[in-house]
């Protein structure tokens, strides 16, 4: 068996995406990890993190896993070292797994070659591409409320065109086969959604869905994109969920975001911990979800 990498919504089917909610289940209930330790894991983060940072090492910890302390701002890159070098160099070091973020779309296709495949890579988000630990971990969410994803109405909100998360997320959820809306500013409603989900008005989204995902704004892109030309303010009162369009969603119906959040912007503040938020339990699920990741890349039978 080849080395396994963890990289994008394409390597997950619904089996796969199961085994893995199980695993992190099991681990939110206690159970030990198997890995066969010493196992050690570098986390290369290229663009700030706080969530995806924290909960990676924190996980690569319960597992047992060594972590290698990595700075980019100390490392060589700031001489001009290229990732795949970066790379290159701490599995020569003896690092087993990388978990990198980077601003770079699919920055991991020119690491996953034939000649490095000593070293696992798992995708903490590249650009506007991928976010497949956040993907798993919002999949998780949702089972534990749901059971299920068939059918399921999800409606994602906000800046679909910069959003890794809305393009994992929507790929998965409509493979697993859950229906997808999409809402916010109709400007970022780009032709990569359509074949996904239709457009739908928030006022009349918030009464269909199961799921409420909203995305974060990315604040210094309002008044700096020809695309973008309103207020935090004017974002919350058009597209963001106010206090009034939560009361019009249905009893059994979630609230999730991927954070960090911008309060009174994506929604309402007293929103973020109302009953039907989901946003905190995510990032508690999202440890135990990369525990399962994790654990899953490194049980590889050659290493
Ligand atoms: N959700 C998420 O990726 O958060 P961070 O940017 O803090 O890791």
């Amino acid at each position: 068996m080849a080395i396994r990498h963890f990289l994008s919504a394409d390597q997950v089917n619904e089996e796969f995406s199961l085994e893995l909610i199980e695993r992190a289940e099991a681990f939110k209930h206690g159970a030990e990890p198997h890995i066969e330790l010493p196992k050690y894991a570098a986390n290369l983060f290229f663009e700030n993190s706080t969530r995806t940072h924290t909960s990676f090492e924190m996980a690569e910890r319960k597992l047992g896993m060594t972590v290698i302390p990595f700075n980019p701002e100390t490392s060589s890159v700031s001489k001009g070292e290229t990732l795949e070098d970066t790379v290159k160099t701490l599995s020569a070091i003896g690092v087993d797994l990388v978990v990198i973020r980077h601003s770079e779309d699919a920055y991991y296709e020119e690491l996953n070659t034939p000649e490095n495949q000593a070293i696992s890579i798992v995708n903490a988000g590249d650009g506007a591409g991928q976010h497949p630990s956040q993907m798993m971990l919002d999949l998780m969410t949702i089972h534990e409320e749901f059971g299920k994803f068939s059918g399921l109405k999800v409606g994602i909100v906000g800046d679909l065109e910069h959003s890794r998360v809305a393009r994992s997320d929507m790929e998965i959820l409509k493979r697993l086969g859950s229906q997808i809306f999409f809402s916010g500013p109709k400007e970022w409603y780009t032709k990569d959604f359509e074949s996904y989900g239709p457009y739908v008005e928030l006022k009349e989204l918030v009464k269909e869905v199961d799921v409420l995902m909203l995305l974060r704004v990315q604040l210094e892109r309002l008044h700096s994109d020809e695309k973008s030309e309103f207020s935090k303010e004017e974002y919350h009162q058009t597209y963001g969920l106010t206090d009034e369009l939560a009361g019009l969603m249905k009893d059994e119906a979630i609230i999730m975001h991927p954070a960090p959040v911008n309060r009174d912007v994506e929604l309402s503040s007293d929103l973020v911990e109302c009953e039907k938020s989901r946003i905190f339990p995510q990032m508690k699920n999202g440890m135990f979800m990369r525990m399962a990741m994790l654990e899953w890349t490194l049980n590889c039978e050659d290493k």
